[in-house]
């Protein structure tokens, strides 16, 4: 990186009072420049903690969304508005809502990776992180409808014999990683510790040691003591695992191609030069129309005081 787009990014931050949230995705460069860096839960209650007026969210666009809604008042700026995401385009709202309207009294428990208005007709939202609790919080005698990622909710259904509905979305960088291949890795490397992320195929999942989000991860990569492990999410996250232990080998769980099929296309759409330009000029902004917002902070809100230990309200 230059220094001078560095310096420069560092001052425009500074002079226009820019909080800077960076996903674990993103390239080393842009999380080395963040205020803080996080899974998708943290990014959205850091900016939800945030006394900061400006947001600038280097992740993907549902991410600061859900900062947006969760802080309405403050103005949060995505350097790239293309910056998608499978599992949102896998979960069109009126289908979604024909979903549920098919399935009455049910409890709709959505990721939050989906867009504004599939989390405005939901009851509650969850992340990797999270989910669990979340799910724990439901009551026994409801139906959940869980999407729009099916494969960490079989993950969770399975965990917890909860029987659930599930929506047939994927994220198209985990679904990549292939059992076949990782078995025979697994074979060279007897002493790795595989680590996933909940995203993965089913598979994919039966062979790892610890799953979880991206934040459990990089934790797990810290805390335990072995020295190598076979990674099977995005490679963003190898900065701060390489940080936490430059000792340790990570090695790259296998998607029986030769492609970078583990890079999240969406997220390395965000670069230092398009940061400076957002900084600069505080755009793009992200807008929403304001009775959307409302109706999807009552889910997410909920989900925050789940989350943080807080009775949930389920009216
Ligand atoms: P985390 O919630 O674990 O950060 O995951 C977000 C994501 O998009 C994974 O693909
Ligand atoms: Fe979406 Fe997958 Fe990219 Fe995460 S890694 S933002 S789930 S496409």
């Amino acid at each position: 990186m230059s220094n001078s787009l560095r310096e420069e990014i560092l001052e425009l931050k500074k002079k226009n009072n820019i909080l800077i949230l960076a996903h674990y995705y993103e390239d080393g460069e842009i999380q080395e420049l963040a205020d803080h860096v996080g899974d998708s839960y943290f990014l959205a209650e850091k900016g939800l903690q945030s006394n900061s007026p400006n947001i600038l969210l280097a992740g993907v666009v549902f991410m600061g969304e859900s900062v947006k809604i969760l802080s309405p008042d403050k103005r949060v700026i995505v350097p790239d508005l293309k910056a998608g995401c499978s599992l949102v385009t896998s979960s069109p709202f009126q289908k979604y809502k024909a979903w549920k309207d098919a399935h009455p009294n049910s409890v709709m428990m959505t990721y939050i990776n989906s867009s504004a208005e599939v989390k405005s007709i939901s009851d509650v939202i969850c992340t990797s992180s999270n989910s669990e609790k979340i799910l724990n919080s439901i009551p026994k005698d409801k139906t959940i409808l869980f999407g729009p990622d099916k494969n960490l909710g079989k993950w969770l259904s399975k965990k917890f014999n909860r029987p659930m509905e599930f929506w047939e979305g994927t994220c198209e960088v985990h679904v990549l990683f292939t059992a076949k291949e990782l078995y025979q890795l697994k074979a060279q490397h007897p002493d790795a510790v595989v680590i996933a992320h909940p995203e993965c195929n089913e598979d994919v999942l039966e062979q790892a040691e610890f799953i979880g989000s991206t934040s459990f991860l990089l934790k797990t990569v810290a805390s335990n003591p072995s020295k190598k492990f076979i990674v099977a999410t995005e490679d963003g996250i190898f900065h701060q695992m390489k940080k936490e232990r430059p000792e340790a080998e990570l090695i790259q769980a296998p998607t029986g191609t030769h492609c970078a099929c583990n890079q999240c296309p969406y997220m390395k759409l965000n670069t230092l030069e398009k940061i400076r330009n957002s900084l600069a000029t505080f755009s793009p902004e992200l807008k929403l129309p304001k009775d959307l917002i409302e109706k999807a902070q009552i889910p997410l809100q909920r989900m925050v005081d789940i989350t943080q230990g807080k009775p949930a309200n389920w009216n």
